[in-house]
């Protein structure tokens, strides 16, 4: 497997942001300056299950000495975001690979940021970075209820001077913000929108009469490792001979990490190369974007890949 470089960063705070959602700030352990980001940006973190899992950040990108990200606590789910709640402390270290940007901010004449839910953290940083530059925009966020939402402080304070307008549907549908007057007709704006899919589908849905490169999206849905119809198998390490049963609902990644071996991933949806591994036996369903053909009677990307049939032996 390939190395990936990492910071250990300490936790500095952690707090409840709102129903279900926690704050962290990450900060160097001897205090220095961190790799700089920009808005719309997020951090790679490896969290106390093992799991790289992709945070927004939603501090002011101007600051180098801190990545403040928020973490949605979901009990049910297998492990990420729920041992990133429930077993970390202040003062803990965790790896954090350096910052990447799939939803930069761009240059426009105004901004019309939309955000839902947890999906305020980008958005929040765009907000305080345009406040620093003394850039119009409306930010409109929405959520069920006011214990929902995160940042309302900030948001009511001079960190963030725009019209800020703040809705919550109490989980009415008949109740939810209504944006057809802010696109009903296209101007020079931009829109950037991160929330719930729901959200950004109504979103991408008033916005067909607008230029497409006006328009920006991020997408928090978590990627789908493992489909309804795969079935388990099992792999074999060739060093030791060990062999590791693989739940149809579960990758080889998952799987190695839960029978307690270290394995090194970053992405986990098949686009980085990280965990490229190689493979010595058995019919491989290639499930990444990263193998050429050439390479895939030989490497596999476990956090995506599986068995098409039978076992596979591994080198590991
Ligand atoms: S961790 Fe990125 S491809 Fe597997």
């Amino acid at each position: 497997m390939e190395n990936v470089i990492m910071l250990d960063l300490k936790v500095a705070e952690k707090r409840r942001l709102a129903e279900g959602i926690w704050l962290f700030d990450l900060v160097h352990p001897e205090g220095n300056d961190l790799p700089p980001f920009t808005a719309g940006g997020h951090i790679p973190v490896r969290t106390p299950s093992g799991a790289m899992r992709h945070y927004s950040l939603s501090n002011n990108p101007s600051e180098r000495h801190r990545y403040q990200i928020a973490v949605k606590h979901e009990p049910n789910s297998r492990g990420g975001s729920r041992s990133m709640v429930e077993e970390t402390a202040v003062g803990d270290l965790l790896s954090v690979d350096e910052p990447g940007n799939d939803f930069p901010l761009g240059d426009a004449p105004d901004y019309l940021l939309i955000a839902g839910g947890i999906g305020i953290t980008p958005i929040l940083a765009m907000a305080r970075q345009l406040t620093d530059q003394g850039k119009s925009f409306h930010l409109v966020y929405c959520s069920r209820s006011a214990d929902q939402a995160g940042f309302l402080d900030v948001l009511n304070s001079d960190a963030v001077n725009g019209k800020i307008t703040i809705h919550h549907d109490d989980g009415d549908p008949d109740a939810v913000y209504d944006f057809w007057d802010l696109l009903e007709t296209p101007s020079k704006t931009h829109v950037y929108c991160c929330g719930p899919k729901p959200l950004m589908e109504e979103i991408l849905g008033m916005t067909g009469h607008w230029p497409e490169s006006a328009i920006h999206f991020e997408d928090f849905s978590p990627v789908e490792r493992t489909r309804a119809e795969d079935k388990a198998f099992s792999v074999t390490l060739a060093k030791s001979g060990q062999r590791v049963e693989v739940a149809a609902d579960q990758t080889i990644l998952e799987a190695l990490r839960e029978a307690g071996f270290k394995t090194v991933s970053s992405c986990e949806s098949g686009t980085c190369g990280t965990c490229k591994t190689g493979l010595l036996e058995g019919q491989a369903d290639h499930r990444d974007m990263v193998l050429m053909d050439e390479e895939k009677s030989g490497q596999i990307m476990i956090c995506v890949s599986r068995s098409t049939d039978g076992d596979l032996v591994l080198d590991l």
